[in-house]
C-alpha cells in the first residue's frame, strides 16, 4: 500500500490492531484531564454529551454520566465503539453511533454540548473546515476541541534521545498526513469556521503542558509506531531503529525528563445561550 494515498489510518476498515490496544489500555491520564478541566463549571445535568471520534477510551463518558448527563459516542470505526461498550455498565444513559466527523448524524443545534479530541490532526485541511463546521452547526451551547502541538516535545535531561524520537515520529506522521501541529493551529482554524457562522460563537483557547517522567509514553508510542513500520510502511531499516530507540529509552526511563507535547483545547461557546 503507498503510504502517499493513505490519509487517515482510521477510516481504514482494517484498523491497526496495536492502535486499538494503545488507545485502550492508554494509560495517559492527560487528555482525559485535559477535556475534564475544560468541562469545569460546565452544567452537564441533563445534557447530552456528544464524543465525536470517540475511540475507546471510557474515561470521559464515566465523568459526564456521572455528572447527570447523557453520553453518546459517535465514530467511525465500529471495532473502537465496540471496544468502549465493552468497558461501560450499559444503561440508559450511553448511546454508541457509526458516522463520519465530516458528515455528522446529527440536527442543527441538535447537541448542547460536542468534543472532539485527537480527530481533526487525522484530517487533511479541507476536510477539517468541513468537520468544525459540522460540529459547529450541530452544537446548541458549547464545543469542546482537543488536539496536540508536538512541536513542544522536548527534554533537558535527554534532548537529543527525545529530539530522535521526535523527528522518527514526525517523519511517519508526515507519511500518514497526520497534522502534528494541530494544536497550534487549532484557535485560527475554528476562529475560521466561527466567521462563517456570521459570529455567532465565543471562542477561548486553554494550553495542557506537562513537564516530568513521561518516557513510558514515549515507549506506548514506539510500540505502535514499530507496528506501522511493519505492517504498513513494510520497512525493516525503520522497524529496527524504532525497536532499538525504544531499548535505549527504556534504559533511560528512571532519569529522562520531558515535556510530552502541549495539549490545546479550544472552547466554542454559543451566544446568548
Ligand atoms: C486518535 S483517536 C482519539 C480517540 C479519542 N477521541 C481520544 O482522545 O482518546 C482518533 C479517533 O477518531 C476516529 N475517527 C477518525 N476519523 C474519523 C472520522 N472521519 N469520523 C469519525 N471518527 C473518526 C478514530 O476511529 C479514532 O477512534
Amino acid at each position: 500500500m503507498s503510504p502517499e494515498k493513505h490519509v487517515n489510518i482510521y477510516e481504514k476498515p482494517e484498523s491497526l490492531e496495536n492502535e486499538l490496544e494503545r488507545l485502550k489500555h492508554a494509560e495517559f491520564s492527560h487528555p482525559f484531564y485535559a477535556s475534564a478541566k475544560m468541562l469545569e463549571g460546565v452544567d452537564l445535568k441533563d445534557k447530552n454529551f456528544v464524543d465525536i471520534g470517540a475511540g475507546t477510551d471510557s474515561r470521559l463518558s464515566k465523568f459526564v454520566v456521572e455528572r447527570g448527563a447523557k453520553y453518546t459516542a459517535i465514530d467511525y470505526n465500529l471495532g473502537h465503539l465496540k471496544s468502549m461498550k465493552e468497558s461501560v455498565d450499559q444503561g440508559d444513559n450511553i448511546f454508541f453511533v457509526r458516522g463520519d466527523i465530516k458528515s455528522l448524524p446529527l440536527k442543527n443545534e441538535s447537541a448542547p454540548l460536542t468534543h472532539e479530541r485527537f480527530v481533526l490532526m487525522h484530517l487533511p485541511e479541507k476536510e477539517r473546515s468541513k468537520a468544525i463546521e459540522q460540529i459547529l452547526s450541530a452544537t446548541k451551547d458549547e464545543a469542546l476541541f482537543l488536539e496536540y502541538n508536538w512541536e513542544t516535545l522536548q527534554s533537558e535531561t535527554h534532548p537529543s534521545l527525545v529530539e530522535e524520537f521526535k523527528s522518527v515520529a514526525l517523519e511517519i506522521m508526515d507519511k500518514l498526513k497526520i497534522e502534528s501541529k494541530m494544536g497550534k493551529k487549532l484557535f485560527t482554524e475554528v476562529a475560521n469556521s466561527v466567521k462563517d457562522f456570521s459570529e455567532e460563537f465565543d471562542i477561548t483557547e486553554a494550553r495542557f503542558e506537562r513537564n516530568g517522567k513521561f518516557g513510558k509514553e514515549i515507549l506506548a508510542m514506539i510500540k505502535s509506531l514499530t507496528e506501522l513500520a511493519e505492517k504498513v510502511f513494510k520497512d525493516e531499516a525503520l522497524k529496527n531503529k524504532l525497536i532499538n530507540l525504544g531499548e535505549r529509552i527504556n534504559t533511560e526511563l528512571s532519569e529522562l525528563v520531558m515535556s510530552p507535547p502541549d495539549i490545546i483545547g479550544v472552547k466554542a461557546v454559543r451566544k446568548n445561550n
